[in-house]
C-alpha cells in the first residue's frame, strides 16, 4: 500500500519555546519597532518566516559532526571534510570558505568588477545587487518575461532569458566579467531554473568567453524541481542533477545557511587558477585563511553533513511540498500568491491583493506588518523598499510588491502552517482596511533592514 500523507521524515528531540502575544502588545512593539519588522526582538514573534537562511533545525548528524571540529588556524581536518562535500557536489576545482553567501560575493566582485562593468543575472538578490554596485558596477536582471508576472504558471519561471543574455554580450564586449544566474530565484518568488536554460546560458557566455556562475544557495531545491518538471529527470538523483547543473558553470557563490543546512557558513567555489589565488588574498584580509574563511572547525563539519543530508529524496519531497501545502489553500481561497508556489517560501502578490494602496505607499510592506498585528507573523517585504531606491538617488517602483513567507528548514510542522493559513485568511478578509507607509528615515543603501517607517494615516488599520 502506497499511502498518500506525506510526512516530515524526521522527529523532533529537542524543543523551543515560542511565545504567544496580545494584539495589543504587537500594536504597541510594532510602533517601538519604527514599523520596520527587522527591528522587532524574534522573541516576539510567534511564526518567523523572516527568512530561511540560518533558520534550519540542524540534525543529530550535524550535531554529531560539530563534536569532531578540528580548530586548528591552518590544514584542520574538517577543512577537508567541507571540501570534499563541495567537490563530490559541484567537481568545482577551488573550494574558498567564507561565513556567509554575501563574503564570497564581495570576495569575487571585488577580484572581478571594475566601474562600469554590467553583471547579468536572472535576478540579483539584495546583497549581490548591493555588492554590485558598491563596486560601481550595474546589476542587470534579465529574467523571462513571465517571470513579472505573479499569476502566469510555468514550471520554470526562474529561467534567465536567453536573448537578452546574447544581446548584453554582444552589445558590451570586455564589459561583463561574469554572468550569473540564481537558483533557485528568490527574488523572482524562489522560481526553478531549468537545466536546459543553464545548459544554454553557458553556451552562450562561454562563446563570448565570459565565465558563467551560479548564485547557487538553493541548489537542491532546484534539484528537485527539475527532477520532477524537467523531462528526462525523473530517474536521476537530486546530486546527479546537482552535478550537472554545476557542470555548466565556472564557479558558483554560496550561502549554505540555506540548502547547506547550517546556521552559518558558505562558499565561493571556481575553476579559474590565478582569481581563485587572487580571491583568497583577499579573504586572508578580511576573512580569514583559506582553510576556515571566517568560519569554526566545527562549523565546517556541520556543512559537510549538511549538503549531503540536503540532497536527500524524502527531506527534498517534504520541503517542497509544504510549501505548496500552504500555497494551495492560499489559491483555493483566492489570495494571490505568485504562482506555482516557490521552493522556500510563499509570495503574496501584494499589488493584486490591495489595490486601493499605491507603490509609493509600499503595499507589501503594509501586508507584512498588518501579518504581524494579527498573527505575530514575521514575513519580509520583497517590494519598493527593498528595491525602489536607486543607485543614482532616484525612486523606481519594484516590478512586484511581495511579501515572502520564507520556510526555515526543518523546523515548523503543519499545524503551524495550518495556523499560519488562518491568519492569511483572516488578514484577507480585513484587506480593505489595510492603509498604506511611508518611510520616515533611511540608509542609503541595503534600507529595507533598517529604515524607519510610519502609517501614511496615523493608523495600520482602518477601523
Ligand atoms: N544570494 C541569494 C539568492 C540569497 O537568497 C542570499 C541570502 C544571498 C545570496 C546572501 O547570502 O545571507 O548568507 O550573505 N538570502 C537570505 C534571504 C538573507 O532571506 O533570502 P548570505
Amino acid at each position: 500500500m502506497q499511502f498518500k500523507t506525506i510526512i516530515e521524515p524526521f522527529r523532533i528531540k529537542m524543543v523551543e519555546p515560542i511565545r504567544q502575544t496580545t494584539r495589543e502588545e504587537r500594536e504597541r512593539l510594532l510602533a517601538e519597532a519604527h514599523y520596520n519588522l527587522f527591528l522587532l526582538k524574534a522573541e516576539d514573534v510567534l511564526i518567523d518566516l523572516l527568512t530561511d537562511s540560518g533558520t534550519g533545525a540542524m540534525s543529530s548528524g550535524q550535531w554529531a559532526g560539530m563534536m569532531l571540529g578540528d580548530e586548528s588556524y591552518a590544514g584542520a581536518k574538517s577543512f577537508y571534510k567541507f571540501e570534499a562535500a563541495v567537490r563530490t557536489i559541484t567537481h568545482l576545482k577551488h573550494v574558498i570558505p567564507t561565513h556567509q553567501g554575501r563574503a564570497a560575493e564581495r570576495i569575487l566582485f571585488g577580484s572581478v568588477l571594475n566601474p562600469g562593468d554590467i553583471v547579468p543575472n536572472n535576478t540579483h538578490f539584495d546583497t549581490t545587487r548591493a555588492n554590485t554596485e558598491y563596486r560601481g558596477a550595474t546589476a542587470l536582471d534579465i529574467p523571462i518575461a513571465e517571470a513579472h508576472d505573479p499569476a502566469a504558471i510555468l514550471p520554470f519561471k526562474g529561467n534567465i532569458d536567453l536573448e537578452k543574455l546574447e544581446r548584453v554580450l554582444v552589445d558590451n564586449p570586455g564589459k561583463v566579467p561574469l554572468a550569473m544566474i540564481t537558483v533557485t530565484n528568490n527574488s523572482g518568488g524562489g522560481q526553478p531554473v531549468s537545466m536546459a536554460n543553464i545548459r544554454a546560458a553557458s553556451a552562450i557566455c562561454h562563446r563570448h568567453n565570459v565565465p558563467l556562475f551560479l548564485d547557487c544557495c538553493r541548489f537542491a531545491e532546484n534539484a528537485w524541481f527539475i527532477k520532477t518538471r524537467e523531462e528526462g529527470y525523473a530517474d536521476k538523483t537530486p546530486l546527479e542533477i546537482a552535478q550537472e547543473m554545476f557542470s555548466y558553470v565556472d564557479g558558483a557563490t554560496m550561502s549554505a545557511k540555506k540548502d547547506g543546512m547550517a546556521n552559518i557558513g558558505g562558499f565561493l567555489a571556481l575553476n579559474d587558477d590565478a582569481l581563485a589565488q587572487e580571491c583568497k588574498n583577499l579573504l586572508i584580509l578580511t576573512e580569514g585563511f583559506p582553510t576556515y574563511g571566517g568560519l569554526a572547525g566545527y562549523d565546517l563539519e556541520a556543512l559537510a553533513v549538511g549538503l549531503e543530508e540536503v540532497l536527500h529524496e524524502d527531506y527534498l519531497q517534504y520541503r517542497i511540498r509544504s510549501v505548496a501545502y500552504l500555497g494551495d489553500i492560499l489559491t483555493a481561497n483566492n489570495i494571490p500568491i505568485v504562482q506555482p508556489p516557490g521552493g522556500h517560501a510563499i509570495y503574496i502578490d501584494a499589488k493584486t491583493m490591495l489595490p486601493h494602496i499605491p507603490q509609493s505607499e509600499y503595499p507589501a510592506w503594509a501586508l507584512s506588518l498588518a501579518l504581524y498585528l494579527e498573527g505575530g507573523i514575521r514575513s519580509v517585504e520583497i517590494g519598493s523598499v527593498m528595491f525602489g531606491h536607486q543607485p543614482d538617488g532616484s525612486e523606481k517602483p519594484a516590478a512586484m510588491e511581495l511579501v515572502r513567507l520564507a520556510f526555515p528548514r526543518r523546523v515548523y510542522t503543519q499545524s503551524h502552517v495550518d495556523y499560519l493559513a488562518e491568519v492569511l485568511l483572516y488578514v484577507n478578509s480585513i484587506k480593505d482596511d489595510i492603509r498604506g507607509v511611508k518611510i520616515v528615515e533611511s540608509p542609503p543603501m541595503l534600507r529595507h533592514f533598517s529604515a524607519k517607517m510610519t502609517p501614511v494615516h496615523d493608523t495600520l488599520l482602518q477601523s
